[in-house]
């Protein structure tokens, strides 16, 4: 059953189609792939779907409620989150302050609270300190906690990112590339950690990858973009075999050979 759907979604970008009338559905505790060639409009659904640039036309789901077109924040008040290709991270703070961030995100402010509540308020910090913690040791960041973000490599800054993200406790996350800037060992490491959030905590999961071991391995379903379009979904194994999307992906020198 449908749990997190979107729905003919288009998005344009002054007049051009990025995204054109694409359509997926995934179950609860499901982990799909998003895959398609570089340009093919990935990106652009993801932040569509949280928020970050219009939809021109399309519905997103997410259980019984219609998100479409909903400001960022709401968006991910209503437990869709993500992460970024490039990893958005402040970066004169903290790998433990960044990752503490999202966090915050699901705490509604308060402000008389805030006056009058600075013990709640103290022990709200001590609980999303140690719920950070938490997670820079399921990613392997513990050594790196009081580093500046913005001196460390991209693969670290993309773990940071996920836990970041895990930290609002989402429902739905969306991962743009979990795995660029990491060596095969670290990708590994991201692939069993992204198992254990579908598998302990439920969480769906919508992943873009490049690395195709990565998404073969991880995805029980693939969306496959191209030029913005759905070109075909399935199991790893019946995109693999996909005449479209093998010519996608060759395309254009596999014709000429
Ligand atoms: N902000 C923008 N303004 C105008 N055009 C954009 C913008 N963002 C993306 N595009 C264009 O939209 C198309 C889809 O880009 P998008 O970044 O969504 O692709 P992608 O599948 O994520 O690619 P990649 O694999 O390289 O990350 C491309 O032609 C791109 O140049
Ligand atoms: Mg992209």
């Amino acid at each position: 059953m449908t749990f997190f759907g979107i729905d003919n979604a288009t998005v344009t970008y002054r007049g051009l189609r990025a995204v054109s009338n694409v359509s997926l559905a995934v179950g609860e505790g499901r982990i799909h792939g998003l895959i398609g060639p570089n340009g093919a409009g990935k990106t652009s659904l993801l932040n569509a779907v949280s928020g970050l640039v219009p939809l021109a036309a399309g519905r997103i789901l997410l259980q019984d409620c219609e998100l479409q077109n909903m400001p960022a924040h709401r968006v991910a008040a209503s437990g869709v989150g993500r992460t970024f290709q490039h990893a958005e991270i402040f970066s004169d703070c903290t790998v433990l302050e960044n990752v503490m961030v999202g966090g915050y995100a699901r705490r509604r402010s308060n402000i008389l609270g805030d006056v009058i509540g600075t013990r709640r308020k103290n022990a709200a910090e001590r609980e999303v300190r140690r719920e950070a913690e938490e997670l820079l040791a399921t990613f392997g960041l513990r050594d790196v906690r009081d580093a500046i973000a913005g001196d460390l490599p991209f693969g670290i800054l993309k773990k940071a990112d996920l836990a970041r993200a895990l930290m609002a406790r989402p429902r739905v996350l969306m991962l743009d590339e979990p795995s660029s800037g990491m060596n095969n060992v670290e990708a590994q490491e991201v692939i069993a950690a992204c198992r254990r959030i579908a598998g302990e905590s439920g969480v769906t999961l919508l992943i873009i990858e490049h690395n195709m071991r990565v998404i073969m391995d991880l995805a029980e379903v693939i969306h496959v973009l191209d030029h913005g379009e759905k070109i075909a979904e399935g199991s790893p194994a019946e995109v693999q075999k996909n005449a479209l999307v093998i010519e996608a992906y060759l395309g254009r020198r596999a014709g000429h050979a």
